[in-house]
């Protein structure tokens, strides 16, 4: 039998939802116009339909929906993290990371040759001393920044510390780039960071975490539209970040009805309901963690390492993640593990995987 996958942190599947609305989206786009002309021309930035769908979505997080000119419409996170980092940080550069943070930071560096600083954190995220000793020290020109529900921790910053960390950018000239992925998911959380420094803030918001893993549309929110040509067109880079124009446009349907909000709610109820199932094993473990996000932290007892325990996690078919696994800089990680709510394909298979891993928590 395969293993369950519970070391991915994708949004948890909603046919019962999804199928209709992306039914009638897709029919929805293939009628309003010729596909001929849809598919017909590279559309570098996106459309103009599809980056003001694009404004509207960031305006679910941002104070304002940003001016459609200031958007570009990206075929994955990830595609705009490889421009951004090429282009503020590149060869020879340093780039300010949380001490946890998302893996893939570390094949960027790789690629384009810059320095990582790892920033300690605490239970909110960055600490603003720390970070500001290592404006000082290592100039770096850009922060990657996963304030709210960060990856792997789940910490959330408050709305001081966001100031804090934006006032340290704005003096020391750092650019922040937010990757805003798992905001949309809880309610009640603080602005995203770049709303305290938008003059300096490359604002990134996906849509693979919170409504589906491979829609393959994500979307950037420049500082300001100018700087937007010199970033993104084919002459800067052999690579190319571009959505193929029916997602685009598929997803500009989903976010101008309501389609994009329906299908973000059945994942939030669906990942709800998977956290209940987690809060009803796990009493009295010291794991971090909201019913709203698609991952969940666990801190393990300092005689049980970590590494061991995702070993002993896999010999019962279940697969989860070391903290090293995310870890960046020097400094020893936390003795903690992190798994996903979302990845296992449905319920049923999700408390068989959660019961493995109460299983080898309590052996
Ligand atoms: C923090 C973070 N950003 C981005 C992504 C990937 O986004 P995309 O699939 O849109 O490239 C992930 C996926 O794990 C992630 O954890």
């Amino acid at each position: 039998m395969n293993p369950i996958n519970m070391s991915g942190n994708l949004p948890p599947l909603v046919p019962h939802i999804f199928d209709d609305i992306y039914r009638a989206a897709i029919a929805q786009v293939l009628d309003d116009g010729s596909p001929n002309s849809l598919i017909g021309a590279h559309q570098f930035c996106g459309s103009e339909r599809d980056r003001t769908a694009g404004a509207r979505f960031a305006g679910l997080r941002l104070p304002q929906v940003p001016p459609a000119d200031r958007v570009v419409v990206a075929n994955g996170t990830q595609s705009i993290l490889s421009m951004l980092l090429h282009s503020l940080v590149g060869k020879g550069g340093c780039l300010a990371i949380e001490a946890l943070s998302y893996p893939t930071m570390h094949q960027f560096a790789d690629m384009f040759g810059f320095r990582l600083s790892a920033v300690p954190m605490d239970h909110e995220g960055i600490e603003p001393e720390a970070f500001e000793a290592i404006c000082h020290k290592d100039a770096p020109s850009a922060y990657y920044a996963l304030p709210t529900l960060q990856n792997p921790t789940t910490a959330i910053m408050s709305v001081e510390r966001r100031q804090a960390i934006a006032e340290i950018c704005r003096r020391y000239g750092v650019a922040i780039i937010e990757d805003d992925i798992y905001s949309l998911l809880p309610h009640d959380i603080p602005p995203p960071l770049s709303s305290f420094a938008p003059e300096l803030s490359w604002y990134i918001l996906g849509t693979a975490k919170s409504m589906v893993a491979a829609l393959k549309v994500a979307y950037l929110v420049a500082p300001n539209a100018e700087d937007i040509p010199k970033l993104f067109w084919p002459g800067v880079r052999a690579t190319y970040w571009m959505c193929a124009p029916i997602n685009a446009a598929v997803a500009s349907r989903l976010i101008e009805g309501d389609g994009a909000t329906r299908i973000i709610d059945a994942v939030r109820t669906e990942t709800r309901e998977r956290h209940a199932l987690v809060a009803a094993r796990f009493t009295g473990a010291d794991l971090r963690s909201m019913p709203e996000c698609l991952h969940v932290w666990l801190n393990l007892p300092e005689q049980r390492p970590a590494d061991k325990f995702v070993a002993m996690v896999s010999s019962l078919g279940v697969n989860i993640s070391p903290s090293a696994t995310y870890a960046f800089g020097n400094g020893t990680p936390p003795n903690a593990i992190r798994f996903g709510t979302g990845t296992a394909r449905d319920r049923a298979t999700f408390e068989r995987g959660l019961n493995a891993i109460i299983q080898a928590y309590h052996s």
